[in-house]
């Protein structure tokens, strides 16, 4: 479909709806489910979706129904979000990011004891007391997951390419760990992660740094071999100390023609996939379908050759950059102003000759991070072919801010 059919048709099904809205398309959704699926299937490994670049939980249920067996837990990011996903229903979660608060650890050492398999993400054995003390309290052995830093450290460690996350650089650090926990009365070892971000989360292409991507190229793939050997000397290391790893999980969207791959994995992550945010345009070799979107209406014609949106902002997080404003999608060849960018209640757009855009017509943009576009609505138009099918309520739409 052309992209001025394509724009067409969403006019068409958005008239009746009130502007802003945000807007899940089925049919690219599902091929994505379908895409991100295909190597995890193939290397017969499992894929658990993270919770974050998602945010819905009707969206959560979709991918595991198609996922078909291959979707397996779900990967949270927050201690109060893996309680709430529990009582929707969900099993088998584990939360990514480390939380060192009392009332977390009585959360998590609550629902374990009342049945559900929720583990918490360490990395350093200072984080452990709370959680025993709060599992002790309830007579449980809290799961465990132990985070790996798979950063690519070059010259001994001298140089750090890679994200700042865990101080576990390396097997001997993580195996002290692994043994702390697997000799705790009130805690599981229940794995490791190794989440390669320097080549999941780094683009190929980014067009608003053409200059870097030579140097990023070259870094993902010198980093690659060190991060198969590292995580093959941890299973190995394990294995040798008699420590069970049921979970060994890496990767996310930008690597999923890789990861899978490697032996040391039980499992692989991706959560931005699925709706295929516009940083995910960047790498190459991951083929992916615009699956959401949010609209805003055209309210004013400042020039000839641009109109004024209403609404706008919604900018992502990380590294301030351009990239990480939305970018406008539809109609195609819209272009923001330098000066202004993403105005939270106002937003120029420059229009190419040839496109007209009545007052009061949609325009379409595309957020840069899957997740946070679930932050600014209660909930996702579904829309498939030329048709609203359904709404989807995000974390927000059910009252929730985790
Ligand atoms: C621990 C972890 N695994 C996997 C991912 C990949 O997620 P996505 O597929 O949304 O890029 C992330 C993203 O930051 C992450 O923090």
């Amino acid at each position: 479909m052309t992209a001025a059919a394509l724009y067409d048709r969403y006019r068409r099904v958005l008239a009746q709806e009130h502007l802003p809205c945000a807007v899940v398309d089925l049919d690219a959704f599902e091929s994505n489910i379908d895409t991100l699926l295909a190597p995890a299937r193939a290397a017969h490994k499992t894929l658990r979706p993270a919770t974050k670049s998602l945010r819905c939980p009707e969206l959560l249920r979709r991918i595991a129904e198609r996922g078909d067996g291959v979707v397996r837990g779900l990967m949270c990011y927050a201690v109060a979000e893996a309680a709430w996903l529990v009582e929707q229903g969900f099993d088998d979660l584990f939360v990514a990011y480390p939380s060192c608060q009392p009332s977390d650890a009585r959360t998590l050492a609550a629902l374990n004891a009342g049945g559900a398999t929720v583990a918490l993400m360490v990395d350093d054995a200072e984080q452990l007391p709370c959680l025993e003390t709060a599992a002790r309290e309830v007579g449980c052995a809290i799961p465990v997951l132990i985070e790996v830093d798979m950063s690519w450290r070059p010259l001994g460690g001298a140089l750090h390419v890679g994200v700042r996350r865990s101080p576990l650089h390396d097997v001997d650090a993580a195996l002290a760990l692994a043994e702390r926990i697997a000799g705790s009365e009130h805690l599981r070892f229940r794995g490791v992660m190794g989440y390669e971000a320097q080549i999941a989360g780094l683009q190929d292409d980014n067009p608003f740094a053409p200059l870097m991507n030579g140097p990023k190229r070259l870094l993902k793939s010198l980093s690659r071999g060190p991060v198969r050997a590292l995580r093959q000397s941890l299973a190995q290391g394990l294995k040798e100390r008699g420590i069970p790893c049921p979970v060994f999980n890496g990767g996310g969207t930008g690597s999923i023609h890789w990861s899978p791959g490697d032996e040391a994995l039980t499992e692989v992550t991706a959560g931005s996939g699925f709706l295929d945010s516009h940083l995910f345009d960047y790498f190459v070799g991951v083929e992916l379908q615009p699956a959401a979107f949010f609209a805003v209406q055209a309210v004013r014609r400042p020039a000839s050759n641009i109109v004024t949106c209403h609404g706008g902002g919604w900018v992502a997080s990380g590294e301030a950059g351009a990239d990480k404003l939305p970018r406008p999608w539809l109609p195609e060849g819209l272009k923001l102003l330098d000066l202004e960018g993403m105005g939270e209640v106002q937003t120029p757009v420059v229009v190419p000759a040839g496109t007209r855009i009545a007052l009061g017509d949609p325009v379409l943009f595309r957020h840069a991070k899957a997740g946070e576009l679930a932050e600014h609505v209660t909930s996702y138009l579904l829309v498939r072919g030329d048709e609203i099918v359904g709404r989807a309520p995000t974390y927000r739409g059910e009252g929730e801010c985790f």
